[in-house]
């Protein structure tokens, strides 16, 4: 049968068992859903307001594309090439002694893996590095934690690991990996559930 004909059938089918509702009664859902919501059409909704005062880059990766927080404006000793103006080995030299950085500490995998330069460019301290030598912006540090976490990204990029930003209407915004995890020291620390303290609600009674 054809489209018209079902039509015509279904029009003379009511014409018969008169179907004129009362109102707030629909045939099915999708009658229902798209008369309740006419009044909801010229309402716009997006998470804007949430974003607030967060300077955000867009991002695309695969079929996703949203926001996340801009970092280099967040990183104290950004720019880096304020003191970095030449290669790490011209700037280092034999004394035990540390001159810059103290309070950073890695404590990420083990250090057959991992150092300072697995991470930074010793030649261009301004930029991150990939394993195999390409320049990483600050801005878009995911893709180097990406590399050897791969499925945490995955989970990340359709947003089960990690965290929106604002509400679930459009624009997304999602916190980027080094907003929860300090890259030299990525561990989440283990936390006690608030407990309820039946002693303290007696008290403020
Ligand atoms: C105030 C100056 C200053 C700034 C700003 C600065 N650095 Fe350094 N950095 C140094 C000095 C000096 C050294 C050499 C330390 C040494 O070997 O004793 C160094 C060493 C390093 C090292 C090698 C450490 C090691 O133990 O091998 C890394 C990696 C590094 N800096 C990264 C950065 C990055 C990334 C930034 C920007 C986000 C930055 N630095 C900004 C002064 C600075
Ligand atoms: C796993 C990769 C990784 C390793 C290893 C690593 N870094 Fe970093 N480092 C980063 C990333 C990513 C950032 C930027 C973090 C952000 O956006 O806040 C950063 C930031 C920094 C900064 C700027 C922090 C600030 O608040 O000013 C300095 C300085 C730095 N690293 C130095 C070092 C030194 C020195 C080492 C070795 C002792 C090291 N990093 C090892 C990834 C790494
Ligand atoms: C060169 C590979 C490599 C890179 C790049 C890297 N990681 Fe890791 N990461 C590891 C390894 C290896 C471990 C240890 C895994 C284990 O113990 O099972 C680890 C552990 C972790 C852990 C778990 C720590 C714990 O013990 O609970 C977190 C969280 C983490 N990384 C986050 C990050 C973030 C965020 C970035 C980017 C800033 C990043 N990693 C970049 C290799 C890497
Ligand atoms: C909103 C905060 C947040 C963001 C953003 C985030 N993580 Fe996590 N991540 C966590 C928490 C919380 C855990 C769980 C720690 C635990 O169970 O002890 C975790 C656990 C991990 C672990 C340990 C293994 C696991 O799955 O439990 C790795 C590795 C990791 N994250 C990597 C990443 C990477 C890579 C990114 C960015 C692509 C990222 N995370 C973004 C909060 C975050």
């Amino acid at each position: 049968m054809n489209k018209l004909k079902i039509t015509a059938f279904f029009l003379f089918g009511c014409l018969l068992i008169n179907c004129k509702h009362k109102e707030g009664e629909y045939h099915d859902v999708i009658e229902k859903i798209e008369a309740e919501s006419k009044k909801y059409h010229d309402i716009l909704m997006s998470s804007e307001a949430y974003i607030g005062d967060i300077e955000t880059i867009e991002i695309t990766e695969g079929d996703h594309t949203f926001l996340i927080p801009e970092r280099k404006g967040q990183i104290k000793s950004y720019a880096c090439i304020e003191c970095h103006s030449k290669p790490l080995s011209d700037m280092q030299d034999d004394t035990p002694t540390r001159k810059a950085h103290w309070d950073i500490k890695v404590n990420h995998a083990d250090e057959n893996a991992m150092n300072c330069v697995t991470c930074h460019n010793g030649n261009d301290m301004n930029h991150l590095k990939s394993l195999t030598g390409r320049e990483i912006d600050f801005n878009l540090s995911y893709k180097l934690c990406s590399q050897c976490h791969t499925s945490q990204f995955q989970d990340w990029k359709g947003g089960a690991h990690g965290k929106n930003i604002g509400g679930w209407a459009k624009p997304r915004a999602a916190m980027t990996c080094v907003n929860c995890h300090n890259p030299h020291q990525p561990q989440i620390e283990s936390r006690w559930p608030v407990q309820f303290n039946s002693q303290k609600a007696r008290e403020r009674e």
